[in-house]
């Protein structure tokens, strides 16, 4: 009799050489009725149905962000409906960063996300944003400009961090996208430090280049290193004292190269080509967004730029100052607006440069006359003679973002300075004084 049978009907025998039984038993078993060919082909038919839920990612319904902003008033609330699928675009593009595969029937995970300037005004509201789509968010800041209680609503959420840290400083962190915010934006702190401005900030004598250039290059080595999408604001000052009007983003613009704005144009020029040539060079999935005046709640209350300017003298019965003769124009776009046209560019397909702004154009005195309707029909203006390279006249075509990323902007100025003419209100006359924030305009 053959020891498997035996085996098969002695229970003590079993005990006695088990492992010798169950090696042969199986191979038996695995080579009867063909068995070992309907496991492989069961093997083949699964990977074969992985693959095919991979390649058509599209089927699955587009995303919609329609969760509202909180904080800081009343918020206009747009959907992203025709905003590419995210995973659709991880893995179309071949832009995968986790390695791992969606399997049927499973949520797409959430993104994790890296804002550097994540507390500044218009930071803090694109990390808003991302926190209500389902996004984990780091914020990367130094807090020159940016205020904690811009994020403070985020902290006790175990999808967000607060990181104190200079982009100056090289930092390794593992996220799947990057926007890159970090960088003084008004006239009075980027002036403050210009060299740093250019570099970034770090020797305090000089500002504003720095962070523009050695921050700009180091978050391109994150993007690098852990393969994530890097998204720079750019801005319309790198099309200096334009000569073609509106701008496109086709005109090379007219900037003075030694003047003093031009560690924040320079600075932003020179960023532009880092990101393109870590594109064209290295392969970096990258987006340029050219970022024109924008206003809403949390903007600093002194910070040289118009529409804060004049909020806040009108609201304290100081008179507005208007520099120059009042005729140069500006457009204005509500910080909304710009939110959702920059995570469109990061979802899109397309690298840019893109024009994000309002082609609604106002002379200063226009805007002050608006001001006066929102805040004080009295309010006073004030002239002065004009700074250093103020260009004349600034307005965005944005025809290229309505085409390509299906964008454009939807609030009015007469409905977005009210709201935040609201926050601005609660802020001068809270008795609580914001710190770091009361460098007097200019
Ligand atoms: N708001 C606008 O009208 C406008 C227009 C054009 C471009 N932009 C660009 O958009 C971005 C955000 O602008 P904003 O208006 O929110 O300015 P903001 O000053 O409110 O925010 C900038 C943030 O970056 C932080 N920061 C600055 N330098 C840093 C550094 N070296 N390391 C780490 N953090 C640093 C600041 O603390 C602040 O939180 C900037 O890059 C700016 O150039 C803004």
């Amino acid at each position: 009799m053959r020891p498997e049978t035996t085996i098969q009907n002695d229970d003590a025998h079993v005990m006695i050489n088990p492992k010798r039984f169950s090696i042969r038993d199986s191979m038996r078993y695995m080579f009867q009725e063909q068995r070992l060919l309907f496991l492989l082909v069961g093997i083949a038919i699964a990977a074969l149905v992985s693959n095919v839920v991979v390649v058509f990612p599209s089927r699955s319904p587009p995303l919609q962000y329609s969760e509202p902003i909180t904080g800081g008033g009343s918020f206009h609330v747009a959907e992203l409906t025709s905003v590419p699928r995210r995973i659709a675009y991880e893995l179309h593009s071949g832009h995968v960063n986790t390695g791992v595969r969606i399997p049927l029937g499973l949520k797409p995970k959430s993104l994790r996300v890296l804002v550097t300037g994540g507390s500044g005004f218009v930071g803090s509201h694109l990390v808003d944003r991302l926190m209500a789509r389902g996004d984990s968010v780091i914020v990367v800041d130094n807090f020159f400009t940016g205020r904690k209680e811009n994020i403070l609503h985020h902290l006790r959420n175990p999808r967000f961090e607060l990181i104190r840290h200079d982009v100056v400083e090289p930092l390794l962190l593992e996220v799947d996208q990057i926007y890159h915010l970090a960088c003084p934006a008004s006239p009075v702190h980027y002036k403050y430090n210009p060299v740093k401005t250019i570099i970034s900030f770090k020797a305090f004598f000089f500002t504003d280049h720095k962070t523009n250039v050695v921050g700009t290059l180091n978050m391109l080595g994150l993007a690098k290193r852990i393969n994530a999408r890097f998204l720079l604001t750019s801005t319309s000052e790198v099309y200096g004292d334009p000569l073609e009007h509106p701008q496109v983003e086709t005109y090379w613009g007219n900037v003075n190269p030694i003047g003093v704005r031009s560690c924040y144009d320079e600075g932003k020029r020179v960023a532009e080509t880092l990101t393109m040539d870590y594109h064209r060079g290295l392969n970096i999935e990258v987006r340029i967004a050219r970022i024109f005046n924008t206003y809403g709640p949390r903007m600093c209350l002194d910070d040289g730029r118009v529409v804060s300017n004049f909020v806040a003298q009108a609201l304290r019965k100081e008179p507005m100052t208007v520099y120059g003769d009042g005729k140069q124009t500006r457009s204005f776009q509500y910080v909304s607006d710009l939110v959702e046209g920059l995570m469109r560019l990061m979802e899109g397909e397309h690298v840019g440069p893109f024009n994000l702004g309002n082609p609604g154009e106002f002379t200063m005195l226009e805007l002050a006359k608006v001001v006066q309707d929102t805040i004080d029909p009295n309010a006073k203006i004030e002239f002065r003679p004009n700074t250093e390279d103020d260009p004349h006249k600034r307005k965005p075509d944005i025809t290229r973002a309505k085409e390509l990323l299906g964008w454009q902007p939807m609030v009015p100025l007469h409905e977005g300075l009210p709201m935040m003419v609201s926050d601005f209100r609660q802020r001068i006359f809270s008795h609580h004084r914001e710190g770091g924030n009361t460098i007097s305009s200019v």
